[in-house]
Parts: C-alpha cells; sequence; structure tokens
C-alpha cells in the first residue's frame, strides 16, 4: 500500500582488540586482494609484522600508498593521487583496506576506504598514542580544507582496531605530547579512576599504566559513540577542548608555527574548562600539564585574528551557536549551546599575554 513508512539501517560492529605484539594473533576473514594505506612513520617501523599480517589473510598485498607524514596527507588536491593508487591496485568488493599510522593517516585512510568504490571494508592499526585512545574509535574521517580542519568527511566504522601499545615504543614525542592532550581530555569526561591515575601517571612511560590508559579511553569512548553513532547529541561532549584547539591549531599552522593537535586541545582544555571548571581540578591539570613537558601556553606568534576567523567558520557551528560540554569536575558534564563570541571570549586567556 502506498503511504509513508520508515526503515532503520543498523550500524557496523567493529572489534577493538587492545594488546602487546598481537597483529599476527588477530585473525580475519580471508580476502582475494589487500591494499594497504600507511605513511612514512608507522612504515618504517611496522612494516614487516603489517606485511606478514595481510599475507596471513590475503592472496595478494598490493604495494602501500604511503601518505605524507601528518596533516600534509589531509590536502585536498592529493585525492586524486590517492584514488589512482587504488584504482591501479584493482581492488573490487571482497578486498580489504589496511589503514596503518598515526591520526592523520587513519582520517585518510578511512575516508578513502568509504568512499573509493562506495565503501570498502577496513581495519585500523593506530600507531601513536592519539590515534590509539581516540582517533581510531568513533569512525570520524576525513581531510582539511581552506586551513581548517577535517571539513570534509563523514562518519564510518571499520570492521577491526587492532591497538598495539608497543607501536607507541617509536612514536616521536610530539606525538606522545599530542596523546596526552587527548587522554587528559578523555580522563575529565570520565572523571573516577581514569583522571586519578592520570595524575600520577605523567607522560605514560610505565607499560602496564600506558596499556590500561589506552583501554579505559577506548571504553569511554566507545560507550558514548554507541549511544550517539553520529553526533546529534552527546557525542558532543568529546569535542572538549577542540573549539579553542582547532582554532589555534589553524592559526599555528597558517603562520607555519608547529603545534601538534592534541597540544592544542590541551591547550583549548585549559581555556574551554576555565569558566566553569573547579578552580583546584583546573590547577592540577595545568600542573599535570608542566609536569609532562606541555605548555600552558601557545607558541608566540599565533595570529589570534586569524583563530577567531577560523572560530566564526567552525563546522559545529548551528544558528551562530555551538554545542559545547560544560564540565564542573572531572566526569561531571553536560553539553550547552554557546554563541561563536563566547569562544572567541576565551581565546583572551592566550591572546592577552602575548
Ligand atoms: N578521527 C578522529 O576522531 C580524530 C581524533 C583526534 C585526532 N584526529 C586527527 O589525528 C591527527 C593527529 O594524529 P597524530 O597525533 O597521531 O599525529 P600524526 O598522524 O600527524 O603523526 C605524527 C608523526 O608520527 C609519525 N609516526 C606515526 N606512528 C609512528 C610510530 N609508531 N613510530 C614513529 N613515528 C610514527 C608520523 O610519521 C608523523 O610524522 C590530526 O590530523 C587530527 O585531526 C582525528
Amino acid at each position: 500500500m502506498p503511504g509513508e513508512w520508515n526503515f532503520v539501517v543498523p550500524l557496523s560492529d567493529t572489534t577493538v582488540r587492545v594488546a602487546v605484539g598481537h597483529l599476527s594473533e588477530c585473525r580475519l576473514a580471508p580476502v582475494d586482494r589487500t591494499a594497504i594505506i600507511t605513511e612514512p612513520g608507522a612504515w618504517a617501523v611496522g612494516r614487516d609484522c603489517v606485511l606478514e599480517w595481510a599475507r596471513s589473510f590475503s592472496a595478494t598485498v598490493e604495494d602501500p600508498l604511503v601518505l605524507p607524514a601528518g596533516d600534509a596527507a589531509k590536502e585536498l588536491d592529493r585525492l586524486g593521487g590517492y584514488y589512482a593508487h587504488l584504482a591501479a591496485c584493482r581492488l573490487d568488493r571482497s578486498s580489504r583496506i589496511l589503514v596503518v599510522g598515526g591520526g592523520a593517516a587513519l582520517d585518510v585512510g578511512a575516508f578513502l576506504a568509504a568512499t573509493f568504490l562506495r565503501g570498502l571494508r577496513f581495519v585500523l592499526v593506530p600507531s601513536t598514542l592519539l590515534s590509539q585512545v581516540d582517533a581510531a574509535l568513533g569512525g570520524k574521517c576525513g581531510i582539511n580544507f581552506l586551513g581548517a580542519k577535517n571539513q570534509i568527511g563523514l562518519v564510518v566504522q571499520p570492521e577491526l582496531i587492532a591497538v598495539d601499545p608497543d607501536w607507541l615504543r617509536s612514536e616521536p614525542r610530539a606525538a606522545r605530547d599530542s596523546g596526552l592532550g587527548e587522554v587528559w581530555k578523555t580522563a575529565w569526561l570520565a572523571g573516577g579512576e581514569l583522571w586519578a591515575r592520570c595524575q600520577t601517571a605523567g607522560r605514560l612511560t610505565d607499560r602496564v599504566e600506558l596499556a590500561w590508559t589506552i583501554d579505559a579511553c577506548l571504553r569511554f569512548k566507545a560507550e558514548v559513540v554507541c549511544q550517539d553513532p553520529l553526533e546529534k547529541g552527546r557525542r558532543a561532549i568529546l569535542n572538549l577542548g577542540h573549539t579553542i584547539g582547532h582554532a589555534l591549531e589553524g592559526a599555528a599552522q597558517a603562520g607555519g608555527i608547529a603545534l601538534p593537535h592534541g597540544v592544542a586541545v590541551a591547550l583549548g582544555l585549559l581555556a574551554e574548562l576555565k569558566p566553569t571548571a573547579d578552580e583546584v581540578e583546573w590547577q592540577m591539570l595545568a600542573t599535570l600539564m608542566r609536569a609532562s613537558g606541555l605548555p600552558t601556553e601557545p607558541p608566540s606568534g599565533i595570529d589570534y585574528g586569524v583563530a577567531r576567523d577560523l572560530l566564526s567558520r567552525d563546522k559545529k557551528r548551528a544558528g551562530g551557536m555551538i554545542v559545547t560540554a560544560v564540565v564542573q569536575a572531572p566526569g561531571q558534564v553536560r553539553l550547552e549551546s554557546r554563541p561563536v563570541a563566547y569562544f572567541a571570549d576565551l581565546l583572551r586567556l592566550f591572546s592577552r599575554s602575548s
């Protein structure tokens, strides 16, 4: 009968495995052909074990597409070359894509896997702290555009997220700093044991503490993402620190100044928590950042006019407002809508002293 009716499309299931030295133990359904998307830092340390693993489930393993390191990989005009590589791999709907690298490579690799041939199954192997605690889980992927972060992208889930903390033994110091920013963001949202342990765990040099923290961050994020996979509500709490963080990161990039994503997020945390958070807890975060060697001020030379302009183009805007996490104390979070001007004011925490 003609008329109005609804249907629900179920989202896919993803397996998360957090274990040391476990890639070869991850069982995947056999496929004819596998493409690998990676980047230089991760490929230099993981090439042999990734190839051995890929050959265990795939008759043919294509030469890897090695993206540029970092956010240079996320430039729009590089996409044609990436798709040309995948086309040359002669992938089809039964193929699999393995994406191996830090958050930038995962963002691009998942985007390519989700769009090439209208989407192929893919697996994420995160190789930095930031990508292991955050970027690999949740399905957000995409590229930067006109100097603003992640403007073009989508939400799509991998079949497996294979997390091995051993990859982090070789990650650069800046990547570790960056990851710590996302760990502390999650710890402020989760509160409880995660925030308590973060305060003594410092740079997560203890391997047991590191594995526990990665697992705890992923479980917290998974719980939020499962409730709200497409960020129509509660998932927006995960953006804590990111409104200011992205503006600082973009302004730094525009000025040719190094400011890793997670360090910008940590600075964004300080700014976004300042008006609402308990002062003692806020000071603990600042102390933890200093003790771990992270800055509590953005690098000098940031153009705050550029940062304000980026805020005014933030992709989370709706009717001039941005939904933001308001945190009174670790674990006590609610969402509120604030005008863009509110965030421009928060930038003054830093711009006054510059
Ligand atoms: N999709 C999401 O939900 C999400 C969440 C947070 C951040 N991100 C994105 O993640 C990116 C930042 O990720 P990142 O901090 O992992 O940095 P990154 O991906 O830029 O990598 C940093 C550097 O580490 C090197 N590297 C990676 N793994 C290595 C290893 N095991 N050993 C040695 N070197 C290694 C890389 O070559 C690169 O030079 C940003 O683009 C950010 O927007 C995405």
